[in-house]
């Protein structure tokens, strides 16, 4: 799974690359004290393929501000994360912070959920997730028998899901206000939701999402998957909208209003590098190869345990992901235009009060 996610998230390093000016802004608005260590933290770091530009760039920051500073950084990902190739990652990457002149990093790794806090008390002056805290706590028990996904869902389903992600959501600050030094920022990049003037929503993923809740739908049909399994199978990811996001701080009376003060929060179309490749090359079994790639890279566990575990007829859950991924690569191929990845990249930026 690990190697897969490295190779196929260039998108996610997209987002990650955006972030530069907002990382570089944030280590320049710090305090920084002499010989007291500053400590960037990476939540959600899995191997740290992406996000080791964004920590670098952060660390370069701080040495371009005290060349001697001595300086922390912190992964912070799930007990269950590939640990040992995030470590080869921050030895061996030409994007590593390791490289980087003055005294070395030290290199910590936070082995716990980031619902709860993951850093020593009050101890991390910037703070910085990418593409994680859109991912639910639990996985959903409702059903939503129109798709896969929160933006099908109706009536108590929309609700249940609304509410599971709205304290999901304010349980991730509420852990970040307790890592977070005074004055310290938090820089948070996840799937979002765009509301248009007129009201209509744009929802992250939400066509890849109807697409592969299709070819689950054909396998039903053609006798490889458990129907029952297909109808109860929630991807556990919410994209929020910028009111959303917002709900847990912005005006007084909020949860963490006295924790935490908005710096920005705001949902961005982000363009599809695999999609600006097809429209230049027209090459679609490329596309389709990139695209459906990709789409493994971040829902293959949680369609292996959710989905295809309890749904392959025959037992053999390899073989049905295969089959599911073939096909919906056949899928993307056949008419690119029909289910591209859109993204609408919700940004949170905030200071511990
Ligand atoms: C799609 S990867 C993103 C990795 C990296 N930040 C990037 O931008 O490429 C999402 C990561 O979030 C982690 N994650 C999901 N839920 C988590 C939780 N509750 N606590 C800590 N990490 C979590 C996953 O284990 C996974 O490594």
């Amino acid at each position: 799974m690990a190697r897969d996610y490295d190779d196929h998230s260039q998108y996610q390093r997209a987002v990650a690359d955006t972030s530069t000016a907002m990382i570089e802004q944030s280590v320049a608005a710090v305090a920084l004290t002499p010989d007291a260590s500053f400590v960037v933290a990476d939540f959600g770091a899995s191997t740290g393929a992406n996000s080791m530009a964004a920590m670098r760039t952060a660390i370069a920051a701080v040495r371009s501000r005290a060349a001697g500073q001595p300086v922390v950084a912190l992964h912070n990902d799930l007990p269950t994360n590939d640990w040992n190739q995030l470590f080869r990652n921050v030895e061996s990457s030409p994007e590593s912070y390791r490289a980087l002149p003055g005294p070395p990093v030290v290199s910590l790794a936070s082995a716990i959920t980031f619902f709860e806090p993951a850093a020593p008390a009050r101890s991390v002056h910037l703070g910085m997730s990418f593409n994680a805290a859109h991912w639910l706590r639990d996985q959903p028990t409702v059903t939503v028998p129109d798709g896969f996904y929160f933006s099908e869902a109706t009536g108590d389903a929309a609700t249940t899901l609304a509410t599971a992600a709205a304290g999901d959501w304010q349980s991730f600050l509420a852990a970040r206000a307790a890592d977070l030094a005074p004055g310290g920022r938090l820089l948070v990049q996840m799937v979002g939701t765009d509301v248009a003037p007129d009201g209509a929503r744009h929802v992250t993923a939400r066509a890849t999402m109807l697409a592969m809740a299709e070819v689950a739908a054909q396998m039903a049909a053609n006798g490889r998957l458990r129907a029952e399994a297909v109808r109860d199978y929630v991807l556990p990811v919410y994209a929020r909208t910028v009111a959303e996001a917002r709900a847990p701080f912005a005006g007084d009376g909020t949860p963490l209003h006295d924790e935490l003060a908005e710096i920005t929060c705001r949902a961005d179309p982000v363009a599809n590098p695999y999609y600006a490749k097809w429209e230049q090359d027209g090459d679609a079994d490329a596309y389709a190869l990139a695209y459906a790639g990709f789409v493994r890279g971040f829902t293959e566990s949680s369609l292996r345990t959710h989905l295809f575990a309890p749904g392959a007829v025959d037992g053999d859950v390899d073989a049905a992901l295969d089959d599911f991924f073939g096909r919906l690569r056949t899928r993307f191929a056949a008419d690119p235009p029909r289910d591209p990845f859109e993204d609408w990249t919700l940004t949170v930026l905030v200071s511990r009060r």
